[in-house]
Order: structure tokens, then sequence, then C-alpha cells
């Protein structure tokens, strides 16, 4: 499976989009390490990138629902957040008890695939477009 980030994906914020295909590059380059039999090796290497990664990118997405006053969608939004950092600690748990396997590996690919695109489609784009018009309105 490769997925690619596309213009239906786009928020409309640089900073956010470029996050968002950076994640994916990285979910693509375990796809390769997957093909290649050389998935176990790289989930710990994913995980630790995430890890940094994602923390900084939802701090960043939060900071704009704060500053552009995005009150409606900011609880849903941030619940998912907490679900990826939940799913994301139960990863990390299963690699540091019984390290990488390559279904570790796999499952990771899948997970991060499907909660991109979902949570990309429904969450980020509803705050994209608020922002995008927030701004339309302001200049
Ligand atoms: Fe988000």
């Amino acid at each position: 499976m490769t997925l690619q980030w596309t213009e239906d994906l786009a928020t409309g914020e640089r900073v956010i989009d470029n996050h968002h295909k950076n994640i994916f590059k990285v979910a693509n380059d375990l796809q390769a390490a997957i093909n290649e039999g050389k998935g176990e090796e790289f989930a710990g290497k994913i995980l630790q990138f995430l890890e940094y990664y994602v923390t900084e990118h939802f701090r960043a997405e939060e900071d704009f629902m704060t500053k552009y006053n995005y009150f409606q969608g900011y609880t849903a939004h941030k619940a998912d957040h907490k679900q990826f950092m939940k799913d994301f600690d139960a990863f990390k748990k299963e690699f540091a008890t019984k390290g990488a396997s390559a279904s570790l590996a796999l499952q990771l690919q899948y997970w991060l695939f499907n909660w991109l695109t979902i949570h990309i489609g429904r969450e980020d784009k509803k705050l994209g477009a608020f922002m995008l018009a927030k701004q339309k309105h302001k200049g």
C-alpha cells in the first residue's frame, strides 16, 4: 500500500500541510522498508520520529485553533489527537516489551495511513477551512 498526500487533503495552511506531507513520507518509507524486509529495523526509528514530530505537529495545530478562536471544533479535534497518542503509546509499549516485528511494522503502517486520511479529511480540513474564512473576512 502506498498512499500519497494529494491536494484533496490540503488544509490550505502551509505549515500544517507540510507537516502532513512529511508524515506521509515517513509512512511510505516504512512501507518501502517492509517491502525490502527491513520493516523490523525501521519500526523503532519511525516510533522515535513520530514521538517527536507528531507532538510538535499537534501543538502547532492546537496553537492555530487558539489563535483563530476555533471553539466549535476544538473539543472533537483535540479528542482525535488524544486518541492518536493513546494508540501510539500502545505501539510504543509493544515495541518496548516485544521488540520490533514485521507484524508491528505492518500494523503501524496501516494505522498511520488510516489515521492520516481520516483525521486530515475530517478535522484538519475543517480547521483549515475555518482559518481561511477568517483570513478572508479580515483581509
Ligand atoms: Fe489535527
